[in-house]
This record gives structure tokens, C-alpha cells and sequence, in this order.
């Protein structure tokens, strides 16, 4: 369960610590092994090395830049320098947007002006001007962390405890460790989960007004038929929202904090197939027909509809229909049928 939750709330988080915009060495330095060196984003003879976790700054000597590649000072007519800062390498005059085609930079005294050529003309570096057509070679993902780190270092992944990537040829390349393996950044390989703490604890999801009538109760995702929020008080007052799935058979109602049910007794106007038919098909009933009709259900969705002859009705119990009356709550007309809750949700 806590798992899924991890899961469920780290898809929802977005991958913001590569923008360089918001450059922090402090979180990079906790995302790569000891010793790693990277180019400082915000200048071209700048540079970050991470030592036991803290980001350790340096800058090259006069006329040097910092190259990422050979970790080395060099001419720096030696480098290309790839900043966030257009103007680090040029301190006065016009320089390529480094991120666009059309875009460029006038820099005075180390400080730049964005400007951007017309629709259908691209800054030309050589002559200073924008010119129709003029060829572009792929520009760069402002974002990317491959912008400052050498090719070939592992950078976990800091929304999970399995992903990593690493930069080839400047590009991302994505990677998850195996099975149940955790990737470590400190060791800078996959290892088993009991010699890595992962210290990925996704941000609490908070509950809007009136979603959670208080805390401590469940309420449905509306969305699925056997899915539910927990709304956990935080410490500062605030509710958060957990995300569970009822065990097998059962569905969720609101009633009472809410419960998990045998499906039989919930009306349920979502998709009732889910957690039916994985190895063969399954017939679930529909609600509020009075239960004649049935969907064919694989792996969790409806895949088509069917009802039972005149003056049969649908048992979804024993998966066919029958002469007998059936007249499970959850397949009734009228829908005046209460629910005593049988089996609080966990979490
Ligand atoms: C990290 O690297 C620094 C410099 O290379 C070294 O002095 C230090 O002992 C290393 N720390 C660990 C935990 O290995
Ligand atoms: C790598 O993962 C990030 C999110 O973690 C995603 O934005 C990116 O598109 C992925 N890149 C590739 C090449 O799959
Ligand atoms: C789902 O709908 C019910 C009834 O409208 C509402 O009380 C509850 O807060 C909703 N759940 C979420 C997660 O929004
Ligand atoms: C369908 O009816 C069966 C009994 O016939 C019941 O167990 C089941 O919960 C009902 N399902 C729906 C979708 O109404
Ligand atoms: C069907 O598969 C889903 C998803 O893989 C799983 O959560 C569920 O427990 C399975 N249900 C049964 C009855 O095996």
C-alpha cells in the first residue's frame, strides 16, 4: 500500500531540480556520487565540485574557463561555454540565445538584453544579424542538467528510489534499477533497498475545501469504483490526501468515514469491471438496471455490454443469468438502499 502511494503521488511531482534557473548545488550535490564536478550554470570559469554531499565552488584563473570534460581550466578560446548566463562569456556585444534560434543577447558590461529576430529568421552568430532560413542545429534544453555535468556521471532520480539518468553526448538518458533494487546516489549504482534509505518523501497532496468533511475519514477519488482518499491531519492543521484501493471484491462507500464493501451492495456509476478479469473474462452487473443487464469485463475495463433473456436477471455472484429474482443493491432501480459499513479501508 505505501508503495503505491509513493508511486501514485511521485508521478504527480514534477522533475523541477534540473531547471537551471533555479540552479541549487545544494540538491544536485545530494544526487551524485562524491568527488562529482560540474560546470557552475551561472559562469563560464565557475565551477561546483561536490564533496561529501556539499557543493564545494571554485573559479579558473584569468582568461580561463572551466571545461567540464577534462574537469580543467583551459584557454577560453578552448571552451565552448554553455551558461544559463549568455553574457558570462562575452561581456559586451552580441551573443547567440543559446537555448533558441531566433534569440540572441546584446551584452553590456556582463549583463544582456534578450532580443529575438522576426518570424522565419534566425540569429546568425558570424555576421551579427538575423537572416532568413539561417540553419539552426538543435539548440539545447534549458532545463537540463546535462548542460553542466560531464558526460557519463549518474545522477539519481529524485522523484523515486529506483531512477537515475546519466548525460551522453549532452542528451539525458533515463535508467530504473531492476526489480526491487533502490538506486544509490552515494555508490552511484543499484543496491538492495536495506543498504539505501531513500529519502524521497513525496509532498503531501493538500485537500481542497470541503473534499474531507474532517480528519481521519475517507472519501471516495471519484473516479474508480474501489478507490479512496484517506484525509490525514498534518501537523500544521492542514489536510492531506492518501490515496488507497479497497482489497479484492469490495468497493467504496462514503458513509459513516467511509468503508470498503463487497461490490454487491454499492451503486457505483464508475467503471464496476475494475479488479475483474484479469486471466479470463468476468461479467460484472450494472447499476440501476435493475439487474437484467452485465458488462464483460478484462483486465479492469468494460470491453462490451450484454443483458440477460426476458424474465431473467444477472447474478453477478455466480457470473450468469438466472430465472431466480436477483436484487443486489448494487444493480437495484431505486436507489433508497443504506450500507452498513463492514470493513474500514487501510492505509
Ligand atoms: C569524498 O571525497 C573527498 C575528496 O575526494 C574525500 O576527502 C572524502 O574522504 C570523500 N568522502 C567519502 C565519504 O568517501
Ligand atoms: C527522462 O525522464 C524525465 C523525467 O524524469 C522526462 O521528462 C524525460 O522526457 C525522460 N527522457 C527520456 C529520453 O526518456
Ligand atoms: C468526491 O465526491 C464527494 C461527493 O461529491 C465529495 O464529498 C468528495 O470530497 C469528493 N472527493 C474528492 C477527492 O474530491
Ligand atoms: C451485479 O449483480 C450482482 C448480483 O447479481 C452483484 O453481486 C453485483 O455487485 C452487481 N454489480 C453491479 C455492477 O451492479
Ligand atoms: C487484477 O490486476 C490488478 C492490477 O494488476 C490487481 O491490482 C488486482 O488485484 C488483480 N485482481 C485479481 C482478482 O487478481
Amino acid at each position: 500500500m505505501y508503495a503505491k502511494i509513493l508511486v501514485l503521488f511521485g508521478l504527480a511531482l514534477l522533475p523541477q531540480l534540473e531547471a537551471l534557473g533555479t540552479f541549487d548545488p545544494n540538491v544536485i550535490c545530494g544526487l551524485v556520487v562524491n568527488g562529482t564536478k560540474m560546470n557552475d550554470p551561472r559562469a563560464c570559469n565557475a565551477w561546483v565540485q561536490c564533496i561529501d554531499g556539499e557543493p564545494v565552488s571554485g573559479t579558473c584563473g584569468s582568461g580561463l574557463f572551466y571545461d567540464r570534460e577534462s574537469e580543467e581550466c583551459l584557454a577560453s578560446d578552448k571552451v565552448k561555454c554553455v551558461s544559463s548566463d549568455p553574457c558570462a562569456a562575452l561581456a559586451n556585444g552580441f551573443t547567440a540565445d543559446p537555448y533558441s534560434c531566433n534569440g540572441y543577447y546584446y551584452c553590456q558590461n556582463g549583463k544582456g538584453t534578450h532580443g529575438a529576430c522576426s518570424p522565419g529568421m534566425n540569429y546568425s552568430p558570424g555576421t551579427e544579424d538575423c537572416i532568413r532560413n539561417f540553419p539552426c542545429a538543435a539548440k539545447m534544453d534549458p532545463d537540463s542538467i546535462c548542460n553542466i555535468l560531464p558526460d557519463g556521471v549518474f545522477i539519481k532520480d529524485a522523484t523515486n528510489c529506483n531512477g537515475y539518468q546519466m548525460c551522453w553526448n549532452t542528451q539525458v538518458l533515463n535508467g530504473t534499477c531492476p526489480g526491487t533494487f533502490y538506486f544509490s546516489a552515494s555508490a552511484a549504482e543499484c543496491v538492495y533497498p536495506k543498504d539505501e534509505v531513500c529519502a524521497f518523501t513525496p509532498a503531501p497532496v493538500i485537500a481542497a475545501e470541503g473534499v474531507c468533511p474532517q480528519a481521519g475519514v475517507f472519501v471516495s477519488d471519484n473516479s474508480t469504483c474501489n478507490g479512496y482518499y484517506y484525509c490525514r491531519e498534518l501537523a500544521d492543521g492542514e489536510i492531506s490526501l492518501e490515496h488507497g484501493v479497497c482489497s479484492e471484491e469490495r468497493f467504496f462507500v462514503a458513509t459513516d468515514g467511509g468503508a470498503c464493501v463487497p461490490r454487491s451492495k454499492v451503486k457505483c456509476d464508475y467503471d464496476r469491471c475494475v479488479g475483474l478479469g484479469n486471466s479470463t473474462i468476468q461479467l460484472a452487473n450494472e447499476s440501476n438496471d435493475g439487474c437484467r443487464g452485465y458488462s464483460l469485463c478484462q483486465d479492469g475495463s468494460v470491453i462490451g455490454q450484454g443483458t440477460c433473456p426476458q424474465d431473467e436477471y444477472f447474478d453477478e455472484v455466480s457470473q450468469r443469468c438466472t430465472t431466480q429474482v436477483i436484487s443486489y443493491p448494487a444493480c437495484q432501480l431505486s436507489s433508497d438502499t443504506t450500507v452498513a459499513p463492514e470493513a474500514e479501508p487501510t492505509v
